[in-house]
């Protein structure tokens, strides 16, 4: 593991320990001596290193793990490969596309799998949710609605955070995308989006306000809200098919509810206890929880993509989420960014990679565009 940080500890570690059977965890580092002594002594990481290269030379893992902040991720990435090793990397794997580009293009000279962890989808709420669209129940997925309510404070924007200006698509929102994808098995043909910031407390963008459309008519709207003082929702998706919604919400509750469906005139009473999240089916006033999540889903849906990984490598097939389609979640960040910026529509086949056009740059995507 490179970057022995809060990812580390809190999903990482958790989600390599459940795979105890097949990973074996030889070493971390960290450049920070504190995070290096936190790994050992409480998290029990069996040798720290200060230096990346060292680390790799002297413990010839199969796997490393890149988990520092993003200006440090295409760097890392292409060391681990130099070494002969696949990469599991965190989102968002590259700050800019030719970058990402550089990557598919080393993974490929080497060899060897680069995957992210954008590992939302992996979610049991999430995969629950991804099972009933084509269904009887729930028919084609027509419209996904997804919104965000979180409250931003000096510990959530402390260090590299703090100094991003583009954070809150950059950072969160690839993995509202990386859901879109998966839950519309199709790519956005365009994207528009408002950033306003009427109260900059952070350098950040702190309301991003997106529409995604399909060629086939269908749609998607992100609501990312850092100004809001309402109770924080850390993500909340409406799924909306041809016969039934999804209603799809990580975080944890206990709650009691009731109150009346005024068309019909019926009172209704619920109780609800969840620790991670839920997915539930609803036809107007029917309701049905078909999925929940544990304490900590990041770290559960870590493991089930870490579990998919390797047993990829094993079986010698290509992983789920590799860079290669990792670089469409990222090109539409990107292009939401330019598109706030130009104030257009940004349409994506433009920034697809294609011959003599792989250095493409986010300003240059923005100029195709407009
Ligand atoms: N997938 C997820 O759910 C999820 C959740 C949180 C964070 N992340 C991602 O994980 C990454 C790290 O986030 P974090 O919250 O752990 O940040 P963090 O600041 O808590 O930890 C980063 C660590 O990297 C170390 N570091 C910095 N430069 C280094 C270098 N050159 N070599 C070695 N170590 C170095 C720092 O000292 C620090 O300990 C980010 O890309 C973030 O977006 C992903």
């Amino acid at each position: 593991m490179i970057g022995l940080g809060a990812v580390t500890r809190n999903i990482h570690l958790p989600a390599y320990r459940t795979l105890s059977d097949k990973l074996e965890i030889v070493a971390g580092c960290d450049t920070d001596p504190a995070a290096r002594l936190t790994a050992k002594d409480k998290f029990g990481v069996p040798a720290v290193f200060e230096d990346a290269r060292k680390m790799i030379m002297e413990t010839a893992p199969d796997i490393v793990s890149v988990c520092t902040p993003p200006a440090f991720h295409v760097e890392q990435s292409l060391l681990a490969l130099e070494y002969g090793c696949h990469v599991f990397c965190e989102k968002p794997v590259a700050e800019t596309l030719a970058d990402a580009d550089k990557l598919v293009r080393s993974a490929a000279e080497a060899e060897r799998h680069i995957v992210v962890n954008n590992q939302f989808p992996y979610m049991n709420i999430h995969r629950a949710a991804k099972e009933r669209i084509g269904t009887p129940e729930f028919g084609k997925l027509l419209f996904l609605q997804a919104s965000q309510i979180f409250h931003p404070d000096e510990v959530t924007e402390a260090d590299w955070r703090g100094l991003l200006r583009r954070r809150l698509c950059f950072e969160f929102g690839v993995h509202v995308f990386s859901l879109v994808r998966y839950f519309f098995d199709d790519e956005p043909i365009a994207i528009s989006a408002q950033m306003p910031n009427p109260l900059s407390k952070f350098r950040s963008d702190a309301l991003n306000l997106i529409t995604l459309e399909f060629a086939d008519g269908r749609a998607a709207s992100i609501v990312l809200n850092r100004l809001s003082n309402a109770r924080e929702r850390y993500l909340d998706m409406r799924l909306d098919g041809e016969y039934a919604s999804v209603h799809t919400s990580i975080g944890g509750e206990i709650r009691f509810e009731a109150g009346l469906h005024t068309r019909q005139k019926r009172p209704f009473v619920g109780f609800s206890f969840v620790k991670g999240g839920k997915a539930v089916i609803e036809n107007g006033t029917r309701s049905r929880v078909i999925a929940k999540d544990g304490i900590n889903p990041f770290a559960s849906s870590t493991a089930y993509h870490f579990n998919n990984f390797i047993d990829s490598i094993r079986n010698g097939n290509t992983p789920q989420g590799t860079v290669a389609d990792n670089r469409k979640t990222l090109a539409l960040v990107f292009a939401a960014y330019d598109s706030a910026e130009t104030r257009n529509p940004v349409y994506l086949k433009d920034l697809e990679p294609a011959e003599g056009r792989t250095e493409l740059s986010v300003s240059e995507g923005a100029a195709i565009a407009s």
